[in-house]
């Protein structure tokens, strides 16, 4: 394939006109393809990380084999807290654990700053040996955590059903959460551009557990700090901002910045690109789950999604959020190449 002069994943960032609708997929790498299992029956998840070579090898996995219009850089959200020395975990089945927890605002005074190129060099080189792989076939999408949900593994210790401990702390101790908040939003701003300068054409920021937030909090507690990270960014890399459970919470993520929202599943696309407004680019946003039905009911709710979005410039394809680790890999498949040729322009 010859590489088109402005990717249409980019493209569609900057809402212009692109030959197709770019699809890629979140958590793309994420336990679905036997290639990954293979990989993963042999090496832990942050060995996996850690390893340049094999990132490379896992970032490319789903390109080859989807056909997909961007890489997601394999790494995670939670890289750039394990130099703040609070014991990162990644337990068998059970996700991320945090074994020594903020919990006062002693412990978040302690934290020094984050030295990023020291910390997580790795990413850094997986980035670039991918960029290199690709050669300009499509973008490599770099992406972080914002400082809210990678904050609320901190406080938590994991993952949580009602974030009472994230939300307590930032009630009772707002001075230490404005600075935990400051300093991941730094940290953050500095390993994306790190990225950028690797070679990252784009860049993801998941604020997956936002959600969880009332409008009011995220006004008070959140916002400023996305909003200084995303100025943060380097000058015209496209900034993806996702969230997930987020319906009310859409026109103040758009203040915070962002040159494309993330929705959900749990919105109408139309109905939120219309609140959002159309001089903002969006990405979304099919249920994960539809992926584990039947082909048909895949082709009728992609085409519903591609409907909403009416052919209007700006919009990238993507689940609401993450591909299940349960879903055929045949389905995935479909997917890609309905959105592709249900979305052809002549
Ligand atoms: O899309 C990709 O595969 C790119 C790489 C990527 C991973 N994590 C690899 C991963 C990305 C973009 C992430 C982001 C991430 N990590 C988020 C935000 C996205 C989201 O899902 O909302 C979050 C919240 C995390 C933290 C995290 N890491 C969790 C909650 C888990 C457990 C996942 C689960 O469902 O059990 C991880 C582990 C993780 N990160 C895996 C992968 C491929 C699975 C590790 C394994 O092989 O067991």
């Amino acid at each position: 394939m010859v590489p088109a002069a402005v990717p249409p994943l980019l493209a569609a960032a900057r809402r212009e006109p692109t030959p197709y609708t770019p699809v890629w997929l979140m958590r793309q790498a994420g336990r679905f393809l036997p290639e990954y299992r293979a990989l993963r029956a042999r090496h832990g998840f942050l060995e996996l990380c850690r390893n340049p070579q094999a990132a490379a090898e896992v970032t490319l996995q789903p390109v080859e084999r989807l056909g997909v219009d961007a890489a997601i850089l394999f790494a995670d959200i939670l890289l750039l807290a394990e130099p703040l020395g609070v014991g990162l975990e990644f337990a068998r089945g059970e996700g991320p654990v945090i074994h020594r927890p903020l919990r006062t605002a002693a412990d978040v005074a302690r934290l020094g700053p984050i030295d990023v190129e020291a910390a997580v060099p790795f990413v850094f080189e997986t980035a670039r040996t991918v960029v290199r792989v690709l050669a300009g076939r499509v973008p490599l999408i770099g992406f972080a955590g914002a400082p809210f949900t990678v904050a609320s593994y901190l406080v938590e210790g994991g993952a949580s059903r009602d974030y009472a401990r994230t939300k307590q702390f930032m009630y009772q101790e707002p001075d230490a959460w404005h600075r935990l908040m400051a300093l991941l939003a730094d940290a953050t701003a500095r390993y994306l551009n790190g990225q950028i300068a690797a070679g990252a054409a784009a860049v993801q920021l998941f604020d997956s557990w936002v959600g969880a937030l009332s409008p009011a909090d995220y006004r008070a507690f959140v916002l400023p700090h996305v909003s200084a990270l995303i100025k943060a960014v380097t000058p015209q890399v496209p900034v993806i901002h996702f969230g997930t459970g987020t319906a009310a919470l859409l026109p103040l993520m758009r203040q915070a910045g962002g040159d494309v929202i993330g929705l959900d599943w749990r919105v109408d696309l139309d109905e939120a690109w219309a609140r959002l407004g159309h001089d903002v680019a969006v990405q979304g946003n099919l249920d994960p789950a539809v992926l584990l039905g039947p082909p048909a009911l895949i082709r009728e709710r992609a085409g519903d999604i591609l409907r909403r979005a009416g052919g209007r410039p700006g919009h990238i394809f993507n689940l609401g959020h993450g591909v299940l680790p349960q879903t055929p890999v045949e389905h995935v498949r479909t997917l890609v190449d309905f959105v592709h040729e249900a979305s052809a322009r002549p």
